[in-house]
């Protein structure tokens, strides 16, 4: 008889900047440790120490980095992600929470940027080899209430310095995924008050707690 344990459960959050996914994962801590579920939680670009390196140059405002380029800093992150934290943590029967993952890169890069959708599903396909979430949250909110939001005085990042029509455009492109997977994604609608949205995300995780 084996005593491996069943693969944990890998659990993603996804949004345009300022949708507010920060102030929604120490609920998703909380949550899960109330229900003694075993959680790794990291985020992306990052995670590992090749992965965090990477991500201060994507979000450094002094990186010029062709599309290309960029695209595939994001995917050497999470490669390197994947093999050194995601994978064995399911293996082990730990959930996996990762504040942001392939999405950010077709709503990114794909939609903000213009990267062709399949150039991205190649290096998806290479890197993952069919990993992928098993529920993504999908934090959504008109692009004028998340910039409402982000201003204060801290300072912005490459991607939060762009025009709105770049993040209008990262917006749809993640609307469009949703669509297209619904039985993957969940979105909340994040204009709402946090009890309406933490409501939302527990019945998420109930529901994704049961197929364990
Ligand atoms: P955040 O983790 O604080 O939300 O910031 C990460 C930024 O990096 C965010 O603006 C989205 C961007 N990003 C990409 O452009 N492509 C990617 O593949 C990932 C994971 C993030």
């Amino acid at each position: 008889m084996s005593d491996a344990k069943p693969r944990g459960r890998f659990l993603t959050l996804e949004g345009i900047d300022g949708a507010g996914k920060s102030t929604h994962l120490s609920f998703i801590r909380d949550w899960l440790a109330h229900h003694d579920v075993q959680a790794v939680f990291t985020r992306e670009p990052g995670g590992t120490p090749l992965g965090e390196k990477i991500r201060e140059l994507l979000l450094s405002p002094d990186t010029r980095a062709s599309l290309d380029a960029e695209t595939l800093l994001a995917f050497a992150a999470r490669q390197q992600h994947i093999a050194d934290v995601i994978e064995p943590a399911l293996a082990s029967g730990q959930w996996l929470v990762s504040d942001r993952f392939t999405d950010s890169t077709y709503a990114f890069q794909g939609g903000g940027r213009g990267v062709p959708f399949e150039r991205i599903r190649a290096l998806e396909e290479w890197v993952q080899r069919g990993l992928q979430p098993d529920l993504t949250l999908l934090f959504d909110l008109p692009l004028e209430v998340a910039a409402e939001r982000m201003s204060g005085s801290r300072v912005l990042d490459r991607f939060e310095q762009e025009a709105s029509d770049f993040h209008q455009r990262v917006r749809e492109a993640y609307l469009k995924r949703a669509e297209a997977e619904p039985h993957r994604f969940a979105v909340l609608d994040s204009s709402r008050s946090i009890a309406a949205i933490q409501d939302d995300i527990a019945r998420h995780l109930g529901k994704l707690l049961e197929t364990r």
